[in-house]
């Protein structure tokens, strides 16, 4: 299936429109070429390799399987909540696909409106206060938690459970455990994790992350796909999704490969243009989780320290979420006036799933007679194209992505597609794009903190 879900639009943000000096020229674009098509050798290689997972993931489907089983059967439950307990890519990922694909304030809707799945909590912080709210927002009784940490022994995750598996065996005694908890980590017998003897203990169904796939890099995994298939979302059309964008990051032309264009766009604005952040900034609400997700795969995989050949070079992009149009009203001013250190991403959907009327109100107030029996989708789309035009007018380069719809199809090519992006991206930095180790210095100083071993 190549059928093309996602536009990409970089007139915007080449020299063309916004200037030589904040702009990419056809020549830098041209120059760049060999270096992306020398890169892409190197992924097509290395992923035949196995050395990254995160390509291949939706191909798996016994893993499929077995999860659309598995959340078959605690769907049966009918359990009145799902809590994620997970940080950073056990986390993200699970929030982008909600907030795309259930309708808003979802968790307030009846469980006739929420088609009997589970209410969702993702936890993804320690704080005292919120996580005793959830538990009493969600009893054990009622509830299915998912704990998911890759390497097992996070300790803001495990300090999560520790604290839901002690309420589940003081409510409904330690043979409950198996029926409220899901636990999802590292393969056994390949990699230790904490959770291995906890779910032995147990009896839990335990999925396994590859070890070949990093958080970050795991929604297509049993990381995002086992909530996602609890709480209804068409987990096939997300894998179809990701074989669509598959097919079309396929080749290494820039003009045909839309990961490898903004790869390289973004890369030449950094690095020739001064461009040092990347927003993005989407233009439905829907996709706000998503720009959360981007900041964390475009930060943690590109701020690297040293390059690949042990040179130190402080490299990465830092990455901004933004939602449009509530930040024109917040960030905007410094977008446009502001150092212009920024390529801005405008993501947005070619038409809203549902249209809303503004009424013929307030007819005594002459003034708002241009909003009269308008849409606030029309509105939504003006806020969009004065916002483009606007930063064009300063010299600021964008990159616009037009969705066709937000459902499963097109939000797996985007998030595929940011994959993808991320992996050639690095490359072009020369940096290892599938560690952390700046993350792990700091997990390993925490735990050593609280009187940790390791
Ligand atoms: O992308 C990553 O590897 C990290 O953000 C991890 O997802 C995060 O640190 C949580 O780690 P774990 O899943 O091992 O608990």
């Amino acid at each position: 299936m190549t059928d093309i879900n996602i536009q990409i639009d970089i007139s915007r943000a080449k020299a063309s429109s916004v200037g030589q000096a904040h702009g990419v020229t056809p020549q830098e674009l041209k120059d760049i070429a060999p270096r992306v098509a020398e890169a892409h050798t190197a992924l097509v290689q290395e992923r035949a390799e196995k050395k990254y997972g995160f390509y291949d993931l939706y191909k798996d489907t016994a893993v499929l399987k077995d999860v659309k089983d598995t959340a078959a059967a605690f769907r049966d439950k009918n359990y009145e909540n799902l809590v994620v307990l997970g940080i950073g890519g056990s986390a993200l990922g699970t929030t982008a696909l909600v907030t795309a694909l259930k309708p808003p304030y979802y968790n307030l809707l009846t469980r006739k409106t929420r088609r009997g799945a589970p209410r969702l909590f993702v936890m993804d912080n320690i704080d005292p206060i919120t996580f005793r709210q959830m538990m009493k927002i969600c009893p054990p009784q009622k509830t299915l938690f998912n704990v998911i940490s890759k390497s097992g022994d996070t300790a803001e995750t495990m300090s999560q459970l520790m604290i839901a598996v002690d309420a589940i065996e003081k409510h409904l005694g330690p043979d409950a455990v198996k029926e409220h908890v899901v636990a999802t980590t590292n393969p056994r017998g390949e990699k230790a994790s904490l959770l291995h003897p906890i779910a032995d203990h147990y009896g839990l169904k335990c999925f396994a992350v590859p070890l070949n796939v990093g958080g970050r890099f795991s929604v297509f995994s049993p990381v995002g796909m086992f909530p996602a298939a609890v709480l209804g979302l068409d987990v096939d059309a997300l894998f179809a999704g990701c074989a669509s964008m598959d097919a079309r990051c396929s080749t290494a032309t820039l003009e045909e490969n839309p990961a490898y264009l903004r790869a390289a766009m973004h890369y030449l604005a950094d690095t020739r243009k001064g461009k040092v952040m990347s927003v993005m900034m989407p233009y439905t609400d829907a996709l706000r989780d998503v720009a959360d997700w981007y900041r964390q795969i475009w930060a943690e995989s590109l701020g690297k320290r040293v390059s690949l050949d042990g040179q130190e070079v402080f490299a990465g992009q830092t990455p901004i979420k933004s939602l449009g149009a509530t930040d024109q009203h917040s960030q905007i001013q410094l977008y446009r006036e502001g150092p212009n250190d920024k390529i801005i991403t405008i993501l947005e959907v070619k038409r809203f799933a549902k249209t809303l009327r503004i009424p013929e109100a307030l007819g005594f107030v002459e003034s708002l007679g241009y909003l009269r029996g308008q849409t606030m989708n029309k509105l939504m789309a003006a806020e969009l194209k004065g916002t483009m035009d606007a930063l064009k007018l300063s010299e600021r380069p964008v990159i616009r992505v037009t969705l066709s719809s937000v459902d499963e199809h097109s939000l797996a090519q985007l998030l595929y597609m940011l994959e993808v992006e991320t992996a050639m991206a690095g490359r072009l930095y020369n940096v290892d794009t599938f560690n952390q180790p700046g993350v792990e210095e700091g997990k390993k100083i925490a735990r050593a903190l609280m009187g940790g071993q390791g």
